[in-house]
């Protein structure tokens, strides 16, 4: 009798035993350890990603965009080479594609990017065109892209990049197509045109090698600085395309203070760290604590609304077209495996307040 209960106590210990795992697990997996983009949301902060349009078809590349960011911007396909065939058509699938999946998955969307003098269509690029001309063509897009996507991207790169490198005094770009064909004030006519077109959207300036303290983050602030007085801009992207090992210091800080003062918010809104190839362990660490001090110096920062990196899976990264010899820029290899970075990342957040 007795060894009949012992054994019926030993099989209930172990019933309840293997239930509670098994309760554990599930709980486990329904709670899970909470995502970036969980842990983003709870700080009412943004965390996003480009997309490379082709890999939205891959059914892992969906689910870790979705899964981990609240925002996300497409890395090529807002642009007028992707989006204008020809001076009199616009072709809007992919740009109807990325906005009905930040819709269903809740997420945030950037317009990337209006004004450029890059990636333009032939047809325009390579064109004989008065001011006049140009002028016409640049509201008719700036028009009716915005109007077609208005309620679905909050925020717009309207210019990207008219600083120039070239120091001490660094002008609106005198080798761009826009400089060159209507003058240095197409920065300011895009902005009035981005402005009429959708007045609830959110106008950035974007540039890079403009998060510190130099003569070229001078040359953006001055420019901003004359924007914003007459209404016409919001924010400012700091791209941050950089070589791991960076950190953000005291110089940004006093970069984000200064344009905070300006009435202006920033997005980081192309990051990625890249890495010398051969990628090692120790390299993989050094990557982590760059992404950790971008996080912490933007939860830091209250006008410093979004954290956006440049993709998301070393998969799909420019970086190795650009950069000879580095890779390894992002925070998920190429299997969508989390890198150091991805966990600095979640313990940033984890420690925000
Ligand atoms: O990957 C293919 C390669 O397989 C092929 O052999 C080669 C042939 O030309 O093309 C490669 O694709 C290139 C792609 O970058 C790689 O990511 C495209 O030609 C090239 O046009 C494309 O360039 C884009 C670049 O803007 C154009 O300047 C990048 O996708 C895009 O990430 C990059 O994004 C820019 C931002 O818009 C503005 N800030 C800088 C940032 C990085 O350059």
């Amino acid at each position: 009798m007795f060894v009949q209960r012992w054994n019926r106590t030993l099989l209930t210990g172990a019933f309840l035993g293997a239930v509670g795992l098994l309760m554990n697990a599930r709980a486990g997996e329904a709670s899970g350890t909470p995502t970036l983009r969980e842990l983003a949301q709870q700080r009412g902060f943004r965390i996003g990603a480009a997309v490379a349009m082709p890999l939205l078809d891959n059914a892992e590349y969906r689910q870790t965009l979705s899964r981990e960011f609240n925002l996300c911007v497409a890395e090529n396909a807002f642009k007028m080479e992707s989006l204008r065939p020809a001076r009199d058509r616009f072709d809007f699938q992919q740009v109807d594609r990325l906005c009905a999946f930040a819709q269903t998955n809740r997420m945030k969307l950037r317009g990337h990017t209006l004004v450029w003098h890059q990636q333009m269509p032939w047809w325009l690029s390579q064109g004989h065109w008065t001011r006049d001309e140009a002028l016409g063509i640049m509201k008719d897009h700036i028009t009716t892209v915005m109007q077609h996507c208005q309620g679905k991207v909050y925020a717009w790169d309207v210019v990207n990049e008219a600083i120039s490198d070239q120091g001490p005094d660094h002008p609106i770009r005198p080798d761009s197509f826009w400089t060159r064909v209507v003058g240095a004030d197409y920065v300011e006519k895009a902005f009035e045109f981005a402005r009429a077109a959708d007045p609830q959207a959110i106008l950035y300036y974007n540039d890079y090698s403009n998060e510190g303290m130099d003569s070229k983050s001078e040359a953006v602030f001055q420019l901003v600085k004359r924007l914003k007085a007459k209404g016409l801009v919001d924010a400012v992207g700091w791209q941050c395309h950089l070589a791991s090992g960076w950190k953000a210091g005291a110089a940004q800080a006093r970069n984000a203070e200064r344009l905070a003062k300006l009435g202006l918010d920033i997005s980081i809104t192309e990051l990625d760290f890249r890495i010398s190839l051969p990628v090692t362990p120790k390299k993989l660490q050094t990557q982590a604590e760059s992404y950790r001090s971008v996080m912490r110096f933007c939860l830091s920062q209250p006008n410093i609304k979004a954290l956006v990196m440049w993709g998301f899976t070393d998969k799909s990264s420019c970086v190795p077209y650009f950069f000879k010899g580095a890779g390894a820029a992002l925070i998920f290899d190429e299997q969508y495996q989390p890198k150091p970075a991805y966990e600095a990342l979640r313990e940033e957040l984890t420690k925000a307040k």
